[in-house]
């Protein structure tokens, strides 16, 4: 028995697994089931995960799927389902074909294969901070390692000079990721800074990998796409999603999509070895890629609507800093506290206003640099606007107690 428990302790989990870190979004599970034990409503602006239902056209085309084996879909995609994508991007101007496309299970799938085509273990990816916190665990399972640019809240979480970027490149520097328009930020980027990283990447021999999961969410601007450039076609390699514009992350699939052939058949031979992504997804999925601005088009505006109410009372909030994002649904807030986490847990564990609560997210993960974003939150604004009016006053009121407390 005691040589038995000896070779169970021998055995080792691998250090790219111990390298990733629990998800900064879902790791205060426990204290909000406990809260909700105790009978405190809480308010979950903490995870993407859009409240509005899908289109009606997505589950209709599923239930009328007509084969009585569900099969394997082929590895490059179902031919109509990229056809539907390459329509889709048609009406962005971006002349795709169908080899120039690979559906993936999700964008989360799309980013894995995207930086697998182009890391070795070792290489560095730059990335500008903070960002989509993910990024991260993917980093520790490929070996590669994310070299962080720095954007600041009270800067507007602008695009540094292009010799600011440029410094971090090395020898090493594969590639530079975007995420347009931003999660966790709500930053939109235009045709301006699109260039400047277009051109530091063709000066430099770099890809560059641009995550537009959030594309059409975007409040000011007209949807477009970092292909849209002419000089992106050779280095850009796009990580698209279904998930957020049509309300549907558990519908797996998003797509990898770039001009750059060598990329393409190497993301196919991954796509090969997963076999494919998921069959009748594809096919509900075929109609609205063939006509998504009707749908896209109204959950912009209720998500606008959303921004508005949290961002006013945000701003009405003593000592808390945010810019007005400008696309997808999240916010960055630097509140008067000296550190996110412990009000987020105070928030859980011991407070409540009429017996409700928020949880959001500490931003601090969603930065490379160690300090940074210790005092930020991120909130997703997922809840209607008559809640999130309520969950604002509820932030209010947690954030004097805190004080109070703190004083
Ligand atoms: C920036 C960004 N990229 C990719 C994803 C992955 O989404 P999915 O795999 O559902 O398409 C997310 C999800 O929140 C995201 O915010």
């Amino acid at each position: 028995m005691r040589r038995f428990v000896g070779l169970l302790n021998m055995l080792k989990i691998s250090q790219r697994a111990n390298k990733v870190i629990a998800s900064p979004v879902r790791k205060f599970l426990p204290l909000m089931l406990a809260a909700e034990k105790r009978g405190v409503k809480v308010f979950k602006l903490n995870v993407g995960n859009p409240n509005i239902a899908p289109p009606p056209l997505l589950l209709k085309t599923i239930k009328n799927y007509q084969p009585l084996s569900l099969d394997y879909a082929p590895s490059p995609g179902i031919r109509e389902h990229v056809a539907a994508w390459v329509l889709y991007y048609k009406k962005l101007k971006i002349n795709l074909k169908s080899e120039n496309i690979i559906p993936t299970v999700g964008g989360a799938e799309a980013i894995l294969l995207s930086v697998m085509a182009v890391t070795d273990p070792g290489d560095e990816l730059i990335v500008f901070e903070p960002f989509y916190a993910s990024y991260k665990g993917f980093a520790a399972m490929a070996g590669f390692k994310l070299v962080p640019v720095t954007l600041r809240v009270d800067n507007d979480f602008a695009l540094p000079a292009a010799a600011e970027i440029e410094k971090k490149i090395t020898r090493k520097t594969k590639a530079i990721i975007v995420i347009n328009p931003n999660n966790p930020t709500g930053t939109v980027w235009g045709k301006k800074e699109s260039q400047i990283i277009i051109d530091i990447a063709n000066k430099n021999n770099l890809f560059v990998i641009s995550d537009e999961t959030y594309r059409e969410i975007v409040f000011e601007q007209k949807p477009s796409s970092i292909l849209n450039l002419p000089a992106a076609k050779n280095c850009a390699i796009v990580v698209d999603s279904a998930s957020k514009r049509f309300s549907c992350p558990g519908a797996r699939i998003g797509c990898i999509a770039s001009f750059n052939n060598e990329i393409m058949a190497a993301v196919l031979k991954f796509a090969m070895i997963r076999l494919s992504a998921p069959t009748l997804e594809q096919y509900g999925l075929i109609p609205l890629l063939k006509n998504s601005t009707n749908y896209t088009e109204k959950i912009t505006a209720e998500y606008k609507k959303r921004r508005d109410a949290v961002f006013n009372a945000l701003q009405k909030m003593p000592g808390v800093i945010c810019q007005k994002p400008q696309g997808a649904f999240y916010i960055i807030a630097k509140l008067p506290v000296d550190n996110a986490e412990n009000f987020v847990k105070f928030m859980l564990m011991e407070f409540s206003y009429n017996k409700k609560t928020v949880i959001v997210t500490p931003a601090e993960n969603f930065y490379m640099t160690p300090g940074l974003g210790r005092n930020e939150i991120r909130i997703a604004y997922v809840l209607s606007v008559k809640e999130l009016k309520e969950a604002m006053e509820v932030l209010r009121k947690g954030l004097e107690k805190y004080k109070a407390k703190k004083q």
